[in-house]
């Protein structure tokens, strides 16, 4: 692989553990100001300190994010939906790669939608990143998204996962799932977690340990993070579980005490 995406990559995944903790605040770009990044730099700056790198979209980073601040980032170059949309799936690529490296990104990001109606559509535009980021040396994560119709389940999300990879991306974003171990084994890149809906803060522990312990390379979280009521504790109580093995109730102490 490439130098510069090798070296991307090492600011994103922590080389001393292999693993890493992206903070996902890209949710804007089809939910509009959604819970808890209704104004993103008053929630984004006091987490910065505990993030490994930062997913987000142009608009926030240009806005809301200090050019000094020292935080690998990974843009997200998809959308043309909104959640009034009936179809989700139907995203176009929104960031040119100049303008990616005008940004100084450390990672390009896209979703796609297999097994919704834009399918191929979204492989392909995939595609044609990864063609592009690589002639910079830009890794590309690619985000599985989930078709209306679709079960989140390890067959699906390992169909998912791997097509992305087998297409070139260098990372891959799914779900935690039943047999999450199979998933992992079968893409042959590193695989991160989006944590999902809020869910209780000690459930949300439990996902990321569960995760790590089948394998992942990390998690992609949000809403379990800026929508928690101690956001900055909880990002040191996932950090604790993907940094340092801790147990899911050495975590939630830290939650709870207030990291
Ligand atoms: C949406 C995304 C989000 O970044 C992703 O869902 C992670 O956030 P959360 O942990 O809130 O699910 O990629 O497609």
């Amino acid at each position: 692989m490439d130098w510069g995406i090798r070296n991307r990559i090492s600011r994103i995944v922590k080389p001393d553990t292999g693993h890493t903790v992206m903070l996902a605040v890209d949710h804007g770009y089809f939910l509009g100001p959604t819970t808890g990044l209704e104004i993103p730099k008053k929630t984004i700056e006091p987490l910065l300190p505990y993030a490994d790198a930062l997913m987000l979209t142009r608009g926030v980073l240009r806005t809301s994010i200090d050019p000094k601040a020292d935080i690998p980032i990974i843009l997200r170059v998809s959308g043309g939906t909104s959640i009034l949309d009936k179809d989700l799936s139907n995203e176009g690529t929104t960031v040119s790669m100049r303008d990616a490296i005008r940004l100084n990104v450390s990672a390009v990001a896209l979703s796609i939608f297999v097994g919704a109606p834009h399918e191929k559509e979204t492989l392909l535009a995939l595609s044609n990143l990864i063609n592009e980021a690589e002639d910079y040396g830009i890794p590309v994560l690619a985000v599985t998204a989930v078709g209306k119709e679709m079960a989140r389940d390890a067959r699906y999300l390992s169909l998912a996962s791997r097509i992305a990879a087998e297409l070139g991306a260098h990372m891959v974003k799914t779900y935690y799932c039943e047999n999450f171990e199979r998933v992992v084994e079968t893409c042959p890149v590193p695989v991160v977690i989006a944590g999902g809906k809020k869910i209780p803060e000690r459930d949300a522990l439990q996902l990321a340990f569960n995760a790590i312990s089948k394998g992942a390379t990390g998690v992609d979280m949000g809403r379990n993070i800026f929508q928690s009521e101690n956001p900055i504790a909880m990002i040191k109580a996932v950090r604790a579980i993907v940094h340092q093995n801790a147990s899911v109730e050495q975590a939630y102490e830290i939650f709870r005490t207030g990291g």
